[in-house]
């Protein structure tokens, strides 16, 4: 993706804090998506065999309603998958911009996979809907033998659609879901950078495979509870479905629910094993007790329903589920933050060098000893006075230097490691005048409207 680094514009640490959230928020959106589209195109695919096998009705029935449950129109495809993804491919072509990773471009292969599935998922339902209408066709009386004869052909193409398209969708989602976790572990390992050469780098690796049998279980458990949900008769909109169909659903759902609950602890620890170390914080430990107790907790309602045979909690598991997709998201896209540091100042280093040439350009003088230029120009791009950037806020360090002017100057001409939560800060380059001005200034500002 070479043609996007030459479009990607420096960003200040502003922006990029504000790109991590949209990160976030695409992914609150994408990855249920992903998950329920995955989860019941498997349901629908075994339903539709079984329903070929058994000749019974009803689960060629169910399989009907779950894939509607993804595909009731094209346009949520467009707002819940593809928009999302595409935005993703954008930010990390930003966040990672100048490293060696090549997120977007795998992204990218992502976004094709899961569009082409999409097609595909969409003739699948539609050859449910011709299979209706050609058995309706068929099975009347007074047809003409010619318009008899064109239903037939196609009902042959609609019966070989309905095998096959299916499993294509499932195969092509598949394969999209795993390049897309293969990127997104690979843009959180910013010691793999140097090494993936191509796609199959990521392919290949243990790290992307154990991500993927957890999301699958994942997508499972979270299908699981959407079924049931919608299947659980507190909604109005279910209850035009067939009661033999409502009843294979709640069976299912709550079976299925079950063992994945039961599952996904495992597969969850096993992929937090993996993170590699500069990912980890307390608050991605925290995190993952959050997402074991809904998943415990979901295991246990799952129990209960199916031991009382009632659906009380069929809502609550839902919740449960939502609690846990925000966990997690939040959780990787913590370490993504925590392991990528050192890419941040990187890139806030080029954003000041960008800027420094842009003013050379455009004549105006860089040589400055105003305190005030100085943080502007330089500082403000890591630290604020009272929120975190990629340095502390001055509000919470400048205590410690009170009465010790002198010492400030000197950490600001020479800066040494101080705090483990932090990375290094990098030498600013600025002359001992520089340096006394902008202490002066930063002073002054925490005392004058600060300091309590
Ligand atoms: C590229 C980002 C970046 C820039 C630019 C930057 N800093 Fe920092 N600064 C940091 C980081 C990160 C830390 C935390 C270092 C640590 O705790 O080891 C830090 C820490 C500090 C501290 C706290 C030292 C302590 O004892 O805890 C001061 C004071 C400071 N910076 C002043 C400045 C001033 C003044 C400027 C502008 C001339 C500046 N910084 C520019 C990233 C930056």
């Amino acid at each position: 993706m070479d043609f996007l680094d030459n479009l990607v514009l420096p960003q200040s640490s502003h922006h990029m804090i504000l790109l991590k959230y949209l990160l976030v928020l695409t992914y609150l959106i994408f990855i249920p998506y992903l998950s329920v589209l995955i989860g019941t195109n498997i349901l629908s695919v075994y339903f539709n065999r079984k329903a070929d096998q058994t000749g019974e009705r009803s689960y060629y029935n169910f399989t009907r309603e779950i894939i509607d449950i993804v595909t009731f129109n094209k346009v949520s495809f467009i707002a819940l998958g593809f928009v999302p993804l595409v935005s993703a491919a954008l930010c990390y072509a930003q966040l990672l911009h100048l490293s060696e990773a090549d997120v977007t471009g795998y992204l990218v292969i992502s976004l094709i996979m899961i569009s082409a599935g999409f097609i595909l998922l969409f003739s699948y339902k539609n050859s449910f809907h011709l299979k209706d209408l050609v058995n309706a066709a068929t099975s009347s009386h007074n047809n003409e033998y010619n318009i008899k004869h064109d239903v037939e052909v196609i009902g042959s193409r609609a019966e070989r659609a309905n095998k096959k398209y299916g499993v294509y969708s499932l195969v092509l989602f598949a394969l999209s879901a795993y390049v897309f976790i293969g990127a997104v572990k690979y843009a959180s390992d910013p010691l793999s950078w140097g090494s993936v050469h191509s796609i199959l780098d990521i392919l290949l690796s243990f790290n992307t495979f154990v991500g993927f049998l957890y999301f699958t279980v994942a997508a499972i458990f979270i299908t699981s509870a959407v079924i049931l949900y919608i299947f659980s008769g507190r909604n109005d909109e279910a209850s035009v479905v067939d009661e033999t169909v409502k009843i294979i659903a709640r069976k299912v759902s709550l079976s299925l629910g079950l063992v994945s609950a039961i599952l996904l602890p495992l597969f969850l620890l096993l992929n937090t094993v993996l993170i590699p170390e500069s990912g980890l914080n307390n608050a991605s430990f925290l995190l993952l007790i959050v997402m074991l107790l809904t998943v415990l907790l979901s295991s246990g309602y799952f129990y209960l329903m199916i031991r009382n045979s009632d659906l009380h909690y069929s809502s609550f598991v839902l919740f449960l589920v939502i609690v846990f997709v925000i966990a997690a998201t939040v959780k990787d896209q913590y370490a993504f933050d925590t392991s990528t540091q050192n890419q941040f100042i990187k890139l806030t280093e080029n954003y000041t060098e960008y800027q420094k040439n842009l003013k050379e350009e455009l004549g105006l003088s860089v040589e400055t000893i105003s305190g005030a230029d100085i943080y502007n120009g330089r500082c403000i791009a890591c630290h604020q006075f009272e929120n975190k950037l990629v340095g502390p806020p001055y509000n919470d360090i400048l205590q410690k230097y009170e009465g010790k002017k002198e010492q400030l100057v000197q950490f600001i001409l020479n800066p040494v490691k101080v705090d483990p939560n932090y990375p290094p800060m990098p030498n600013q380059g600025l002359k001992p005048k520089e340096a006394e001005a902008v202490t002066d200034y930063i002073i002054k500002v925490y005392e004058e409207q600060y300091k309590k």
